[in-house]
């Protein structure tokens, strides 16, 4: 079979997707500022997770000034759940970029939005071609597994350079008429027939007849990855720790992982916990093991045996209490904590020291 002219492929592409697509909130405009919140949340996060995020964060911050002031504990509980949390720090910085160096409207220019905060050449992509209908390419983790595929192409995908490769084929064909379709339509077929687990669905493909892997039988053979390095353990000891009535929570450090954000006090496992409370300043407490709970990230995996200890003077000690109804208003915490967060507010109930209704 002999290699097909990308060209073609798109515009193939482009009248599939004409043909009927998910109907999805962010499809239904051309609104920059709603294109860039859209491709921030859905880069880590699945289309039907996103949809609700999406449309309260444009309800509570609708335009980019709007962002450009908001309160971090603001843009922190409006991303709550999501992960990732510098994506929206970074959007926060890139909106105050755009209202001093931009009149506070999304500059209309590829390189322009490359300088933004957060916005690399991904995301630049997309707001260029489906906002503007300028020329340029958005390659994903998606768009290369489908290129891979149809080209049956054997570089690694995880290589900047393969990255930057297809960038360049795809920005050398794309036109104003097709930009931001082909950007659409490549994450459609990427995420409804061309799918990342799994078989992909070929005989509803409109690239079938062109596709190398699918004429050999080796779709599963790619996209070709390296192996990525195994991802650190951590092992803490997290304390739901609580008078009965607040719980006491702990701010995280500036810099790095999750860096900023509320959590329940924790230790590294390795120190005993009877020592920590003590240097807490909290040496009378009763406690009770939890369910055991474990947390991934994208490099880190946290394990974590859970207590809840009920203290019973919390004069002097570094922590933040909050009423847990103050926590679902005003606190974000991260998902790590969400499960011995739910299950230390059962435990409250069960003692009859909150109502949770
Ligand atoms: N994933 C990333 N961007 C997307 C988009 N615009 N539509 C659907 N899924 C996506």
């Amino acid at each position: 079979m002999q290699n097909a002219d990308l060209k073609e492929l798109l515009l193939l592409l482009q009248a599939w997707y004409w043909k009927g697509h998910r109907d999805l909130p962010w499809r239904n405009t051309k609104n920059p500022y709603h294109i860039w919140v859209s491709e921030i949340m859905l880069q880590q996060t699945r289309v039907e997770a996103v949809k609700p995020y999406y449309a309260r964060f444009l309800q509570e911050l609708p335009t980019i000034a709007d962002l450009a002031e908001a309160e971090e504990e603001v843009i922190l509980k409006l991303w709550e759940g999501l992960g990732y949390y510098s994506r929206v720090r970074n959007m926060q910085t890139a909106a105050k970029q755009i209202m001093e160096q931009h009149g506070g409207k999304m500059p209309k220019d590829h390189k322009a939005l490359l300088q933004l905060k957060g916005i690399g050449s991904y995301t630049a992509g997309a707001i260029a071609s489906i906002a503007f209908d300028l020329p340029y390419a958005a390659v994903d983790g998606n768009v290369l597994r489908v290129l891979s595929r149809v080209y049956a192409d054997d570089r690694d995908i995880l290589l900047q350079q393969t990255k930057k490769a297809w960038e360049m084929e795809l920005n050398m064909v794309l036109t104003e008429e097709i930009a931001g379709d082909v950007t659409q339509a490549l994450m459609e077929l990427g995420a409804t027939v061309c799918v990342p687990n799994g078989m992909p669905k070929c005989e509803i493909c409109p690239w079938r007849m062109h596709c190398i892997a699918y004429a050999e039988n080796t779709m599963l053979q790619y996209p070709v990855k390296t192996e990525k390095k195994p991802r650190t353990k951590v092992n803490l000891s997290v304390c739901f720790l609580t008078d009965g009535e607040k719980i006491a929570l702990r701010k995280r450090p500036s810099k790095g992982l999750l860096a900023n954000l509320w959590e329940l006090p924790n230790i590294g496992k390795e120190y005993p916990l009877p020592a920590a409370l003590v240097e807490w300043g909290i040496p009378k407490a009763n406690i009770m093991t939890m369910k055991a709970q474990k947390h991934i990230f994208t490099h880190i995996e946290w394990h974590m045996d859970c207590y809840y200890i009920l203290v019973e003077q919390k004069e002097k000690n570094p922590f933040t209490w909050v009423k847990w109804t103050d926590m679902t208003e005003q606190y974000a915490l991260p998902s790590a904590f969400k499960k011995i967060w739910q299950e230390g507010l059962q435990k409250m109930e069960q003692n009859e020291q909150i109502s949770l209704m």
